[in-house]
């Protein structure tokens, strides 16, 4: 423990603005439960835990998951359907490949198929065996929703003149829906298929380049996708608006209307939500953006904002555009909009704003967001920073959130491979995993929890049904490797770096989220 605040006032750099934040820090570690001789942050490139917590494997990028598929590369967002008997079906996102990994640098026909099928998701039995959870290969329901997998738009809509898609790609984080089917959210489209320049109607190369082979329609990407569980059969929804979703966390208001909030993750971009006309679907219903200076949602509607008519003529226009909309709306922009969660008591909004080092945002904060009359349907909020990243919190830009269902928060950061240790991130370690008790006195107090290996990230934070386990991704171990001799990371097996998914457990979560 002293070794501990020795460490902490050591990482602080001990200015007398920090020694204030210690003085809440060693409060919080009074708890005896909270006590910890861990020393975070770490740059040891293996996944750190607390002493008091372990974690197991369950499956990595390159295993077999049928008879004709292996798991994909990046494994990210992680959810399931609770099929009950001690089973789930998960839903694992695969974001984007590394081409010394999965393919090869040349730009062929041959590589870019490999890396098609690397990402998108997969659908995975578990199975609780010995008190461990573990992948059921025997289960016919186990399969990809690939980067070539042909996915009908939702309700028979037309996009750039065909009402399917080629594939799914850059799939970060997601959702579940209230009706059990996953949402899994293309962010960053346009590195596998470039950008319309819209004054000459050229695409811009895209850095994978995969419209070299595949020049599918850029418009066709960048959506929500639902994934029904049971079937992996998916489909795009428009009216939940195209921009580089981060997340798509859904949730029935108090007026009985499913609501979705998501987060554009880019500087200066917008955090939305959807409000459904029904509590069981996305067929009809408004998309809004947030404008957090006048605490207003603001409707990208060409009849409830006629001042759209002038830009768009029909609905369709507005979802395919919907940062161009937002921006003539007055929507605020944003440092970089990432994952989004509903605090389990107060229903509050937590939203985590990564970075914008344009701005010379570097630690990022989470914004809560309070709906007026706590009803997810309302139209007017008010909003405040959480927590604000930095040396004194010691959190470095969050990215996925998960609440427990006692309402504390669980945090995972993402600072770049390129920055991690270097310039305003040294000091922060590798990448980890923090929690945040969102009341009490120990409200807004950061504990890190685990670290991980050298360039990752960890991601998909997840509880299983008991709160007892929680499923995370380690997603881009080894993500600098320019030499497949060299591997910047050799986890989890002590050769070249795999993405997997694992289980952390123990007593900590378990006394945290009161399941012990
Ligand atoms: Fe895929 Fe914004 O992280
Ligand atoms: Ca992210
Ligand atoms: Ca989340
Ligand atoms: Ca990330």
């Amino acid at each position: 423990m002293k070794s501990n605040r020795r460490e902490f006032l050591k990482f602080l750099g001990v200015s007398s603005v920090a020694l204030s934040k210690v003085g809440a820090m060693s409060q919080l570690v009074s708890c005896s439960f909270l006590e910890s001789e861990t020393e975070f942050p770490s740059q040891i490139d293996d996944v750190i835990l607390r002493k008091d917590l372990s974690y197991y494997p369950i499956i990595s990028w390159g295993e077999p998951i049928n008879s004709t598929e292996t798991f994909g590369f990046n494994n990210d967002y992680i959810t399931y359907k609770n099929i009950g008997n001690n089973e789930l079906l998960m839903w694992v996102n695969h974001e984007y490949t590394h081409p010394l990994f999965v393919s090869g640098y040349e730009r062929t026909k041959d590589n870019i198929d490999k890396e098609r099928r690397a990402v998108g998701g997969s659908v995975i039995k578990l199975k609780m065996h010995n008190r461990r959870w573990k992948f059921d290969i025997s289960d016919s329901r186990n399969r990809g929703v690939r980067g070539d997998t042909k996915i009908p738009f939702a309700n028979g809509v037309e996009v750039q003149g065909s009402k399917y898609a080629i594939g799914t790609n850059s799939n970060c984080a997601g959702g579940l829906t209230p009706w059990n089917t996953f949402l899994s959210c293309e962010e960053n489209s346009d590195k596998n298929y470039g950008t319309v320049n819209k004054k000459t109607n050229e695409v811009k190369p895209s850095v994978a380049q995969w419209e070299k082979y595949y020049p599918h329609p850029v418009e066709h990407y960048q959506w929500v996708v639902e994934i029904d569980p049971e079937t992996a059969n998916a489909k795009k929804h428009t009216n939940l608006g195209r921009f580089a979703h981060e997340s798509a966390t859904p949730v029935v208001s108090k007026s009985n209307h499913v609501v979705v909030y998501s987060g554009d993750d880019k500087a200066d971009e917008h955090l939305y939500k959807f409000i459904s006309k029904t509590n069981s679907d996305f067929d009809e219903g408004v998309l809004y953006v947030a404008n957090l200076e006048k605490g207003q949602w603001l409707p990208i509607d060409l009849e409830l904002s006629p001042v759209l008519k002038k830009s768009f003529k029909r609905h369709i226009d507005l979802m395919v555009n919907t940062r161009k909309a937002a921006k003539i709306l007055g929507a605020t922009k944003l440092n970089r909009p990432e994952d989004i969660e509903i605090h389990p008591k107060t229903g509050d909004v937590y939203v985590a704003l990564t970075n914008n080092t344009q701005r010379d945002d570097f630690y990022g904060k989470i914004l809560k967001i309070s709906e007026k009359d706590n009803d997810h349907s309302s139209l007017e909020f008010s909003s405040e920073d959480f927590i604000v990243g930095g040396k004194s919190s010691g959190l470095a830009c969050p990215d996925n959130l998960v609440f427990d269902s006692n309402g504390n928060l669980w945090i995972a950061n993402d600072i770049s491979g390129y920055s991690m240790n270097s310039n305003e991130y040294k000091g922060f370690g590798n990448n980890g995993i923090f929690v945040v008790p969102t009341s009490g006195d120990n409200a807004g107090n950061i504990i890190q929890i685990a670290s991980a290996p050298n360039d990752a990230e960890f991601t998909g934070i997840c509880f299983s049904p008991d709160e007892k386990t929680l499923f995370v991704s380690v997603q881009h171990p080894g993500e600098l490797t320019r030499d497949l001799e060299k591997p910047t990371s050799t986890w989890p097996t002590g050769t070249i770096p795999k993405p997997s998914v694992i289980a952390i457990e123990g007593g900590f979560i378990t006394k945290l989220t009161g399941q012990s």
